[in-house]
């Protein structure tokens, strides 16, 4: 099982931004750990991580015969971006919205998602362990 993880704008700046919300792994330490676990569950993962809405666009068109799922943290896009709402109603694999960040918690603008009602569900406030979860639905899905 191939499982698609894309990683929204700014999260290249994990370690670097607002650590007290974010926490102090990089991307690279989060996407190892991320990888480690999968390994356990005999999950492949691909990482993807951009800061453009129009990549991540193509990416999720360009994912529907390559993987079983994808896992999404549109980051900022998730409270805004209609465009890739869109882009994942367009397919049909299954799919899960996570945040590291308890985005409920937060500013109001924070509290709205585009997104998550086009995916199976939404993961959000448990920082690594939202990409943890999100590997065991679909680790579920498959048996
Ligand atoms: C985030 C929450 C978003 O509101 C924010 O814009 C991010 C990260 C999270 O993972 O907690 O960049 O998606």
């Amino acid at each position: 099982m191939k499982i698609l993880i894309i990683h929204g704008p700014n999260l290249n700046m994990l370690g670097l931004r607002e650590k007290s919300i974010y926490g102090e792994n990089t991307l690279e330490d989060l996407n190892r750990k991320i990888q480690l676990y999968a390994d356990t569950l005999s999950i492949e993962v691909d990482f993807f991580q951009s800061n453009s809405e129009s990549d991540i666009i193509e990416k999720i068109h360009a994912s529907e015969n390559i993987y079983y799922g994808l896992i999404i943290n549109p980051a900022a896009y998730t409270h805004y971006s209609i465009a890739i709402r869109d882009a994942l109603s367009s397919i049909s694999l299954p799919k899960l919205e996570v945040h590291l960040s308890n985005i409920h918690a937060r500013e109001d603008f924070r509290k709205k998602s585009f997104t998550a009602a086009v995916c199976d569900g939404q993961i959000s406030g448990l920082g690594l362990n939202s990409y943890i979860l999100a590997l065991h639905y679909f680790h579920l899905l498959k048996k």
